[in-house]
């Protein structure tokens, strides 16, 4: 047990009387760079983080127990026990302030399960940000970010949304200038998922056999092409180390790649461990159109369109 935020008398009485909806977005990295694997198994990163329009939601009600329900991508392969990061993080929000963990949650999915867009990290993003306010604990940004961390490696980024530099094993974040400028993005949800531990492995794998290509290192370019606004420019700066891992691991990825290309799209990569591909549009009618020709191509189970930068969980 951590030792609790407020005494007794002291706690925020700023508890929501009816439910609280939560709604947090979907994550691809614009550069994804991964050092070596640490002493503790994680990778170090240097990524930017960018939040898109695909959208969790999860509605918290008052109740006398914990217990999560769910409809939406994944329902029925998801377990909602314990062992599911929603429950998780209602825990651990209430171990760290020292509330009971009461809530009716229910979890309205859209982000794929296990597809490199950071979906189980938003959920838990979506619970703190849903029960901070149903129980009204009056945490700042900063504890629950503190909490966040403890949950999953994407877990602040989802609370910050936006787009920002990730460090460290990707839980610490800082937010990127914004420069007001909306990107159009074509997603291309795959059949099926990839275990993240698997892709990092692989990775790990490819580079001991000296398979994998130089790991790219910091994220100047991106950094400068967003300041530019140009998406012919933003294209040519879009990278990510652990792509060669997941096509070695989904060849098929590699259709879907050249898919996107045939369509128009001004550039293709795997959003983080895949096996979700992402391609960069011009506008949102590019989009629309690189989209059409995605769906008809046969390659994915679905080509959906998305804009950011988006806020991250916020109540809605
Ligand atoms: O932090 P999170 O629980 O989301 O990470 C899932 C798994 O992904 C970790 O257990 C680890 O195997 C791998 N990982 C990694 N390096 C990172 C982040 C995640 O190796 N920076």
């Amino acid at each position: 047990m951590t030792e609790p935020l407020w005494g007794e008398d002291e706690r925020p009485r700023l508890a929501a009387f009816g439910p609280v909806k939560v709604r947090v977005p979907a994550k691809i990295n614009l550069h994804l760079g991964v050092g070596p694997v640490r002493a503790d198994g994680y990778h170090e990163l240097a990524t930017v983080y960018h939040a898109i329009s695909i959208y969790d939601e999860l509605t918290a009600r008052a109740a006398d127990t914990l217990v999560l329900t769910m409809d939406g991508e994944g329902a029925g392969e998801l377990a909602l026990d314990d062992t599911n990061l929603v429950i998780r993080a209602a825990r651990a929000l209430a171990e760290a302030t020292g509330l009971p963990a009461h809530a009716r949650l229910h979890l309205r999915k859209q982000i794929p399960l296990a597809g490199g867009l950071a979906g189980g990290s938003a959920d838990a993003a979506a619970a703190l940000v849903a029960c901070d306010a149903l129980w009204g604990t009056g945490l700042a940004r900063e504890e629950l970010a503190h909490i966040a961390a403890a949950l999953g490696s994407d877990v602040p980024f989802l609370v910050l949304g936006g787009t920002a530099l990730g460090s460290g094993r990707g839980e610490t974040v800082t937010p990127v200038l914004a420069s007001g400028h909306q990107w159009h993005w074509v997603v291309a949800v795959a059949d099926g998922g990839l275990s993240t531990p698997a892709v990092y492995r692989r990775l790990d794998e490819l580079r001991e056999n000296g398979e994998a290509p130089e790991p790219i290192g910091a994220p100047d370019e991106i950094l400068a092409a967003l300041r530019q606004r140009d998406p012919n420019v933003l294209a040519k700066a879009l990278v990510n180390d652990m792509a060669p891992a997941a096509v070695s691991l989904r060849p098929a990825l590699r259709d879907v790649l050249a898919a996107g290309d045939a369509a128009g799209a001004l550039a293709g990569l795997v959003s983080g461990s895949g096996p979700t591909c992402v391609f960069l549009a011009r506008d949102a009618a590019h989009a629309g159109a690189v989209a059409a020709a995605l769906d008809a191509s046969g390659t994915c189970r679905e080509a959906r369109v998305a804009h950011g930068p988006v806020a991250g969980a916020r109540l809605i």
